[in-house]
């Protein structure tokens, strides 16, 4: 007689955004992997269920009650603020709904949550299944939040905006200044600090999983679980660990020929990730800093992230004029196979903690030009720490353009970084692999799961 094995399942909880799906998708994969069944309950907003790579994966929709345009008018924190309000009756009934389809309640292993959807703990304790917590920022983010929140709980002893203190570093948080804290350029200070007492509370849960490595950030990992009262487990980068294909937008692939056509190492690719917006004279500034360094580049203009325009169609007819000189302009790209290519030599990145590690990833030197959040840590760190990156600061100027395209794909500096990249790529590579610490501490995680359930 056949015997059945009924999987243990893992209900996933993603932000609506590409920089949260990603890689929360790859964590899906990860525990696929581990022989979990994976349920993915999103909201309206998102629409990942519709990829071949996840057939078997249970997909089901929670009604959000908020319109798309919200994002735009509100802004992101607002939004996340509003969407946790709205979420947590509805994702209450849709556990209630699949626990009683489950033949057995203890099917469901425990309930994995973005950060930012915090709601679903409550819901998850209800029900008494286990939550987790899935970080997609890293662990010094996670440390700076943590440190604004208390800020704030002692009536801001401190004016964080006081731009006499703005180049001082921040007590206890070296090499990290004032101006490279995650205060959002999202929405108002008060959202902020809201929305970071919310993420960096654990509440119930009894775990906290982060996709970093601690080649990485082994000092502000140890501070992290010295703070936390439940065990932190840094399993990154997940797109090493396990594929998992989930752009919410279509592919331009045609940059892939482009870049077949380039020297080897010579290529700029410019990417500012799903959220970033940009001003129309930093985008002239940075066309004719890029036209002037004489090198080719690849530039992602996601359609809507330039004011006034649809695309790219407001803009002078200079800007064409350069980007044909020596440029290609997509929509978006299949970025981590641009990262791959032998004929890029850098990114010029807004610095998104998923860009940052699929760019240490293939060992590929940064320009960091951060706009908001957890972007500035890792724009601080990739300079200062593991100094395989340029950070602009200040006004975007076309010599300053020139001048740090040149630092990294043609001086010596740049190849000092390009070593020091492909150093760390190894060193994450060998944390993924059996036996490396993000390896073990996915066993780890997985193994605690069999516990709590058996
Ligand atoms: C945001 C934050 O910036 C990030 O730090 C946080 O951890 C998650 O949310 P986002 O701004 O979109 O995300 O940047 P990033 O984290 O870099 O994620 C962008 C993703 O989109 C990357 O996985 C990247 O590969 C992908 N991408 C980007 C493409 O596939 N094609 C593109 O053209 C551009």
């Amino acid at each position: 007689m056949e015997v059945k094995v009924v999987k243990k399942r893992i209900v996933l909880v993603p932000v609506p955004a590409q920089g949260h799906v990603t890689p929360i998708m790859q964590l899906g994969k990860a525990l696929d992997l581990k022989g979990f069944s994976i349920t993915v309950v999103q909201t309206q907003n998102n629409r990942v269920s519709s990829s071949k790579d996840f057939s078997d994966f249970q997909f089901l929709t929670i009604p959000d009650s908020l319109p798309e345009s919200d994002l735009k008018t509100l802004g992101p924190l607002k939004f996340m603020i509003k969407l946790n309000q709205t979420c947590e009756a509805s994702f209450k009934q849709c556990l209630g709904q699949l626990l009683k389809e489950q033949s057995n309640a203890h099917d469901i292993a425990c309930v994995v949550y973005d950060e930012y959807m915090y709601f679903s703990e409550a819901a998850a304790k209800e029900f008494q299944l286990p939550s987790v917590v899935f970080s997609t920022t890293n662990a010094t983010a996670f440390v700076c939040r943590s440190v604004i929140a208390k800020v704030n709980a002692e009536k801001f002893s401190i004016d964080m905006k006081d731009p006499k203190i703005q180049d001082k570093v921040f007590p206890g948080l070296h090499p990290l200044r004032y101006k490279d804290l995650p205060t959002s350029a999202f929405g108002p200070l008060e959202s902020t600090l809201k929305i970071y007492i919310e993420t960096v509370n654990v509440r119930t849960s009894s775990a906290v999983i982060i996709n970093s490595a601690s080649c990485l950030e082994r000092l502000s990992l140890a501070r992290l679980q010295q703070e936390l009262q439940v065990p932190v487990y840094p399993i990154g980068p997940l797109h090493i660990a396990a594929s998992a294909p989930s752009s919410l937008l279509e592919e331009d692939r045609s940059c892939i020929e482009w870049l077949n056509k380039q020297k080897p190492s010579s290529v700029i690719y410019i990417s500012l990730g799903s959220l970033a917006l940009m001003e129309t004279k930093d985008v002239l500034e940075m066309a004719r800093g890029l036209s002037n360094s004489n090198q080719p580049f690849l530039w992602v203009i996601r359609p809507g992230s330039i004011p006034a325009s649809e695309w790219t169609e407001s803009l002078p007819e200079e800007f064409s004029k350069l980007v044909s000189e020596r440029g290609y302009i997509v929509k978006w790209a299949p970025q981590m196979e641009v990262l791959k290519h032998p004929a890029v030599g850098g990114f010029w990145s807004h610095c998104g903690w998923n860009s940052t590690l699929e760019s240490i990833g293939e060992g590929v030197p940064m320009i960091c030009r951060p706009f908001t959040g957890d972007q500035r840590v890792n724009a601080r760190y990739l300079e200062s720490v593991w100094r395989i990156g340029v950070q602009l600061e200040g006004e975007l100027e076309k010599r300053t353009v020139e001048r740090a395209v040149k630092s990294l794909l043609v001086d010596e500096e740049g190849a000092e970084m390009r070593k020091r990249a492909i150093d760390l790529k190894e060193k994450l590579e060998a944390s993924a692999r059996s036996g490396g610490s993000s390896c073990s501490s996915l066993e780890y995680f997985v193994n605690s799961l069999k516990m709590k359930n058996s």
